[in-house]
């Protein structure tokens, strides 16, 4: 028996710290959140990702009363531009997310699913994507790439 151990990294940052570009992201995030349908959760998710020409979108998570038909927030995100823009490389991406009702801002991480389908998109485009996700201190969560989201992912139907 060999043990493994296995590390991520990421870095908290103030909203202050925030580039211009991961700011503008966040706050496209946070302004998306607003048309969330999620009357079954009641959690309210923004995520926007920038394109490397610059362009930003964003999109809200859209739920179903047969649960798993939902979707999130990144997912319907992902899917959007890479049907509609499939020349422009995803870069960065954040999510943020807030309970109905409330005016703080609730902590997120994404989804197993939504894992998986950020680390196609890397792949796709043979590109790391930088993902932001605001915490319910304030603070952001930066990570350099899906790998720090998701050790040991499945990339290879042939290895
Ligand atoms: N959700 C997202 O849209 N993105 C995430 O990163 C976390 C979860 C949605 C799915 C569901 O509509 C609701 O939040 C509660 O899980």
């Amino acid at each position: 028996m060999k043990k493994i151990t296995d590390t991520i990294e990421l870095e908290e940052l103030a909203f202050s710290e925030l580039n211009h570009l991961e700011a503008t992201l966040v706050q496209r995030a946070q302004e998306i959140s607003k048309n969330a349908y999620a009357p079954y959760s009641n959690f309210h998710v923004g995520a926007a990702v920038a394109l490397d020409n610059g362009e930003i979108y964003q999109s809200s998570n859209q739920e179903n009363v047969s649960f798993p038909v939902g979707t999130c927030a990144e997912r319907l995100l992902l899917g959007y531009v890479g049907a509609n823009y499939p020349e422009q490389v995803p870069q960065m991406l954040a999510i943020v997310a807030q309970r109905a009702g409330e005016d703080t801002w609730a902590g997120v991480s994404p989804c197993g699913m939504c894992r998986q389908a950020i680390n196609e998109v890397e792949n796709r485009y043979q590109s790391p994507i930088t993902i932001l996700l605001l915490q319910a201190d304030g603070t952001v969560l930066r990570f350099r790439g899906i790998r720090q989201l998701l050790p040991l992912k499945f990339d290879d139907l042939h290895s």
